[in-house]
């Protein structure tokens, strides 16, 4: 599947809950970890992939393959840390993000089972990222607004760029002309 980027509206919607855990929904999972292993990400929330659903997977470090479905934190540690994060969606950026330690989370995972996971470290900072993902909430959202206003006004204008080339590439092919 292709990761949508930033510029995306998918990526800035509410996404919905997941009513049913079966083999749809099982068949997305292993997609996106074959989206992830591509990507050589760490993480990947469905409305990535243009599922607006409640749903996001995760590799790390211990390469372990995490499925978080309707996924709830419940609790955050006082503690908060700053941490580089990065974005499948926003290639080639990367700001120091503030957020808590740890976190608390319940989920139901691939086969419907609802579980806790008490995580810190990495796997705490990647868990609230993808989370993010799936309330329409970017990282750039918690950087300084001026990062974030520029990131956005570069995205927008390669989005700009890449629309005019497909559409000179689209004219040339009809025409047969070659521009120089
Ligand atoms: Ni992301």
């Amino acid at each position: 599947m292709k990761v949508l980027r930033l510029g995306d509206l998918i990526l800035r919607r509410q996404a919905e809950a997941v009513q049913e855990v079966n083999d749809e929904i099982r068949a997305l999972i292993a997609d996106m970890f074959v989206d992830l292993d591509r990507e050589r990400g760490i993480g990947l929330a469905a409305p990535q992939v243009g599922k607006s659903i409640r749903l996001f997977v995760i590799k790390v470090d211990d390469n372990i393959e995490r499925v978080f479905i309707n996924p709830q934190i419940i609790g955050t540690s006082q503690e908060m840390v700053l941490y580089e994060e990065g974005c499948l969606s926003i290639p080639k950026v990367w700001e120091k993000i503030l957020r808590p330690s740890g976190v608390t989370v319940q989920a139901l995972n691939e086969r419907g089972r609802p579980f806790t996971l008490e995580a810190d470290g990495l796997l705490a900072r990647v868990i609230q990222h993808e989370y993010d993902h799936l309330n329409g909430i970017l990282f750039i959202d918690r950087a300084k607004p001026e990062v974030r206003e520029k990131v956005e006004t570069a995205f927008a204008e390669k989005a700009r760029k890449e629309a005019e080339w497909a559409a000179a590439k689209q004219e040339t092919e009809k025409t047969g002309r070659k521009k120089g």
